[in-house]
């Protein structure tokens, strides 16, 4: 199942961002929801996990990890895992911060640059796109099992 989605401005970003993070609290989830964000550098990956993020209510500022591959954010008894594997230069190194523990049924990880991380992560749920579309941006989004489709079907109807 696919969703397709053309996104004005940042600020639609955002909003995009906060409907997508009620989709997933709204799907049935027994094992935790993982979502690999592609798409060029400054296409908008960081943009769309911060409006998914305050959405639920954190007020600080969401930017990628830098020193760290791993932001983490506690909230409405959720835990919220932002990767950003961009500088990751073995993927190896996963293995060593324990990756496999941050995948588990309370968790929503968000990872940028998956690609980088290839073989060590758990399989996406939903793979989002982002492309330039001048100063706009297109989102296309893919399911890759049934807790991606119970996602993108409450996309639909809300
Ligand atoms: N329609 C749009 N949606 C999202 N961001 C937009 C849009 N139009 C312009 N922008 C700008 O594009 C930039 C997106 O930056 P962001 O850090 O979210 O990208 P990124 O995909 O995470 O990049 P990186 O790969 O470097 O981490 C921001 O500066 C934002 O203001
Ligand atoms: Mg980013």
């Amino acid at each position: 199942m696919d969703y397709s989605i053309y996104i004005a401005d940042e600020y639609t970003m955002c909003r995009f961002g906060a409907k997508l993070m009620q989709s997933i609290c709204n799907a049935e989830n027994a094992k935790g929801t993982t979502i690999y964000l592609n798409g060029d550098l400054g296409a908008g990956k960081t943009t769309l996990t911060r409006g998914m993020i305050q959405s639920l209510g954190y007020q600080g500022n969401v930017k990628s990890p830098t020193y760290t591959l791993v932001e983490e954010y506690h909230l409405a008894q959720k835990n919220i895992y932002h990767f950003d594997l961009y500088r990751l230069s073995d993927p190896e190194e996963l293995e060593f911060m324990g990756i496999r523990d941050y995948f588990n049924q309370d968790s929503i990880c968000l990872i940028e640059w998956s690609e980088k991380g290839n073989g060590f992560l758990q399989e996406a749920d939903l793979i989002i796109n982002i492309d330039y579309f001048d100063d706009a941006r297109q989102i296309h989004i893919m399911s890759q099992n049934s807790h991606g489709e119970q996602i993108i079907q409450q996309l639909k109807h809300t």
